[in-house]
């Protein structure tokens, strides 16, 4: 109403937003204008399997046969074939012994450390893992301690100085804002050495690393006992949802105890179905990953940074306002690019985000890199 002074909350939000709109940290979440096609650096489609037509098949397949939605927790009545499907196909993609499906990425990394945690388990998280790594931590109840990023020696430190009787690593395989990858050899070996488990994030590496049976995979770590790792079906696998992966007794103790598996409805049984299919394809058609890696270095070489590990590539820039204005003049140019300023930084580095996708082709790849280039002020080859 005219003259009604604004609620303390709103005023609250008044002046958060005009620090952001200050800082140049503003956020939208509109629909793309569908009248101008953009070339997508931006998506985390690496393999361009979202819209491929088996998974669009296999989706409405199980949209005839399960319905539109789960219908209740996996533990009532919310599991179907379609998950039971897409956990086998899983297994067998990334080698590993069980498989535990969840609604999202997000939701299985807050699951399985918070299943995990309380006082008697210390959490040492790498300092560059995932906001939903640091939120799970911060819920679990654990003691948690951060290591600097990729620093095997202070993850030793970590272990060998605890005082719980349990332990667990959180590291990704593949860093999904630097695009880096852990060493995961090492870390698995330090963690067997003090009686840890090493939990991996593959959200970055599935579909893309170890001809996309991921980075666990491609260091023979799967089965491992003090190894075991979580996944997003929202990236290279082109769907939706999360998953969970190791032992049977992991898998046993979640179902049982993780709160994101049991109070939250089941994934929608078409994005299960697409993401089985997606592991079908990934599995019989290798070649995927190694032109998403191609197409990585293609972009990496042309904007002069160094090749990254996987399909994210990282163009540092001055700052937050910088990077909007070099993303915004890229989009008007017709290239899509992710701008990550903070707080989605881990170094505090605002950045252009840059993802290499399997279906575009090398001219394609070529034309993108060169506007990048441009934009940045770095010679194009
Ligand atoms: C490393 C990492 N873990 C987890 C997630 C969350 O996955 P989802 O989008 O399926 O919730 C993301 C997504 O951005 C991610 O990058």
């Amino acid at each position: 109403m005219a003259g009604t002074p604004p609620s303390a909350l709103d005023a609250w939000l008044d002046s958060r937003a005009r620090v952001r709109r200050r800082r140049g940290l503003v956020r939208a979440a509109t629909p793309p204008d569908s009248a101008r096609p953009l070339l997508d650096l931006a998506s985390n489609d690496y393999l361009g399997l979202s819209a491929d037509p088996r998974l669009i098949d296999a989706a409405v397949g199980a949209l005839r046969r399960h319905g539109a939605g789960a219908r209740a927790s996996r533990v009532v009545c919310g599991t179907t074939a379609a998950h039971a499907d897409l956990e086998e196909q899983l297994c067998t993609l990334t080698g590993q012994p069980a498989a535990l499906v969840f609604s999202s990425g997000y939701a299985a990394n807050l699951g399985v450390l918070t299943a995990l945690g309380g006082p008697g388990t210390l959490l040492v998280l790498d300092a560059h893992v995932h906001a939903s790594l640091i939120d799970a931590a911060r819920l679990s109840r654990s003691p948690v301690q951060a290591v600097p990023h990729n620093d095997i020696g202070a993850v030793r430190a970590a272990l060998a100085g605890r005082a719980q009787p349990r332990a667990v690593v959180v590291v990704e395989s593949i860093y999904s804002v630097l695009g880096d990858a852990a060493d995961l050899p090492a870390l698995a070996a330090v963690c067997a050495e003090h009686d840890a488990l090493l939990l991996v994030d593959e959200a970055h590496g599935i579909g893309v690393a170890g001809h996309g049976r991921g980075a666990v995979y491609a260091a023979g770590l799967s089965g491992s006992p003090h190894v075991a790792l979580t996944a997003t079906l929202s990236k290279a696998l082109g769907s939706q949802g999360g998953a969970v992966l190791g032992s049977a007794g992991l898998r046993e103790h979640l179902v049982n105890t993780a709160r994101t598996f049991i109070f939250d409805t089941g994934l929608a049984p078409a994005s299960a179905a697409a993401a089985a299919q997606a592991c079908r394809i990934v599995l019989a058609e290798p070649a995927l990953a190694g032109r998403v890696l191609a197409n990585a270095g293609v972009l990496a070489a042309g904007c002069g940074v160094l090749p990254a590990a996987g399909a994210v590539q990282s163009v540092p820039v001055h700052s937050a306002g910088t990077a909007l204005e070099l993303a915004a003049a890229l989009h008007d140019a017709g290239v899509l690019v992710g701008c990550f300023r903070p707080p989605s930084v881990p170094d505090g580095v605002s950045r252009l985000r840059l993802t290499a996708r399997a279906d575009l082709t090398t001219a394609d790849v070529r034309r993108a890199a060169a506007l990048v280039a441009d934009a940045i002020g770095v010679a194009a080859p």
